[in-house]
């Protein structure tokens, strides 16, 4: 799976954005060790915090589904599904990377015109907090 690839359906996912408030599309795919990959969506809600985003709604099915060993997402978004620039995921869904990923976890945030930024759970979430921190 390449990072075009993974870019590919990311942008895929975005077409099942449920988006009636903020009309902002994300999609997300995620890809397990195992090569499987997830989409994601961004769910909103008319309470506007329950919303779920597109990382954690992959997050989430692949989980429900056995999957614990993760190794890069790519991810993407844009007002009314236009794409604009590069898409870095929230704080929220950086503590959920935390929680299943390790440092070197590949993040590849989709730019306009095929270009994408790569980086890593380590840089995206520097001094993170996680459960080894329980002691
Ligand atoms: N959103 C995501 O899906 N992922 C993120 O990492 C940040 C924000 C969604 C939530 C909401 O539906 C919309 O983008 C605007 O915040």
């Amino acid at each position: 799976m390449t990072p075009e690839n993974l870019i590919a359906l990311a942008k895929e996912a975005m077409a099942h954005a449920y988006v009636p408030y903020s009309g902002y599309r994300v999609g997300a795919a995620l890809l397990c060790a195992d090569g499987t990959v997830y989409q994601g969506c961004n769910i909103e809600n008319a309470a506007y915090s329950p919303t779920n985003c597109a990382e954690r709604t992959a997050f989430f099915k692949a989980v429900f589904d056995g999957h614990r060993d993760f190794a890069a997402i790519a991810v993407c978004g844009g007002k009314d599904g236009v794409i604009t620039g590069p898409f870095p995921p929230c704080g929220v869904c950086r503590q959920v990377m935390m929680e299943f990923c390790g440092p070197d976890f590949a993040v590849y945030m989709a730019d306009t015109g095929g270009r994408w930024i790569e980086t890593t759970l380590k840089d995206l979430l520097p001094f993170g907090f996680s459960a080894g921190d329980m002691r």
